[in-house]
């Protein structure tokens, strides 16, 4: 169940995103930054501000720069950091562009250093300088550009250089949704894909979905296939929560790779502290995995901490796991590692 996207899923997704801010349920604060910022902005003619909206996978982030776009009736550029390899690149997307569109680079903290810096004098100026030529008789021609707005997206601001993110007129942060917000994402998926669903069945599916929309969604096409064989076909909290362990997904929302990782903390490292490097080892799970994907949620839940010598185990990890927790012992060397 991670929040990851598949590749799947893209019909998906955009069968169920919202289109238009009003339709946009949860993160309040994020959506009446952007209404403010989006309605002066239109108010003076002018194109938006570069945006950049940072947070765990699976939260929006795509969504809400097509809303934009749509929002300021313009075209959208969907690409990525891993996607664009050579300045080229970039210049050839930066001159089809036409004024006012949205360019969207998801995971903008991978975007190579010299992509990046096209970037800088894309954003500032509207303009790219490139290179002719090679050697003594190299020249530089500036090619202006249209107006625009680049929406950046990451899961992790803390890698993206200083100048990068000195560039974004906003800095948006999305956190996870709360029940009541994910309860409705629920239903109006559940409304949308024609799939009958009674209020406690949209809380169940809502309450195992780690505060994330994508993994709502995607566990509710699972119910419902299990409603449709099992069941009438109406999802009841009942088969939802049967389908739910039948997925081996916990009432938390935490999945078999949580639980391993938790244990693995617990178990094999007497509950931490423990270094990522050897915790990703242990449980053959890819760092950045574990970084971008896993822990996020584990911290919002209590039940991880990241200290500077490592991953700890809170006594809530082992109560959750239904291990008894260490004694005094263990909870001083937790203290002593913060
Ligand atoms: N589908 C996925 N995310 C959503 C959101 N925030 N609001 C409404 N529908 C959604």
């Amino acid at each position: 169940m991670s929040p990851k996207a598949r590749p799947d899923e893209a019909g998906l997704e955009r069968s169920l995103r919202p289109r238009r801010l009003s339709e946009y349920i949860g993160q309040e604060r994020v959506k009446d930054s952007l209404d403010i910022f989006i309605r002066a902005t239109k108010g003076r003619g002018e194109p938006l501000d570069h945006v950049l909206l940072y947070g765990p996978p699976g939260l929006g982030k795509t969504t809400l720069a097509t809303i934009i776009a749509v929002e300021m009736g313009v075209s959208i550029r969907i690409t990525s950091g891993p996607a664009i390899e050579r300045q080229g690149d970039l210049v050839s997307i930066l001159t089809n562009l036409k004024a006012g569109d949205v360019l969207f680079i998801d995971e903008i903290h991978r975007l190579n250093r010299v992509v990046e810096e096209v970037l800088y004098s894309a954003m500032e100026d509207y303009a790219v300088d490139i290179i002719l030529g090679k050697g003594p008789s190299a020249r530089t021609m500036r090619i202006n550009l249209p107006p625009f707005t680049l929406v950046g997206a990451t899961t992790r601001l803390a890698l993206l250089s200083g100048p990068l993110r000195d560039r974004f007129g906003a800095v948006l942060r999305l956190d996870f949704y709360d029940l009541d917000a994910m309860e409705e994402i629920v239903r109006r998926s559940a409304a949308v894909l024609g799939v009958p669903m009674s209020s406690e069945g949209a809380l169940a599916v809502a309450r195992r979905s780690r505060g994330t929309p994508r993994v709502a969604n995607r566990l509710l096409k699972r119910v419902r296939d299990f409603a449709e064989v099992r069941g009438a076909g109406s999802i009841t909290p009942v088969l939802a929560t049967e389908a739910l362990e039948m997925l081996e997904i916990d009432p938390l929302g935490l999945d078999d790779i949580d639980r391993r990782i938790l244990r693995s903390i617990v178990d094999k490292f007497g509950g931490g502290p423990v270094g990522i490097e050897t915790l990703s080892a242990a449980i053959s799970e890819e760092t950045d995995t574990i970084m971008d994907v896993y822990e996020p949620y584990l911290i919002q839940l209590g039940f991880l901490q990241r200290t500077a010598r490592g991953r700890v185990a809170t006594r809530g990890a082992y109560e959750h796991l239904g291990i008894v927790p260490p004694g005094l012992a263990g909870q001083a060397s937790l203290f002593d590692a913060v």
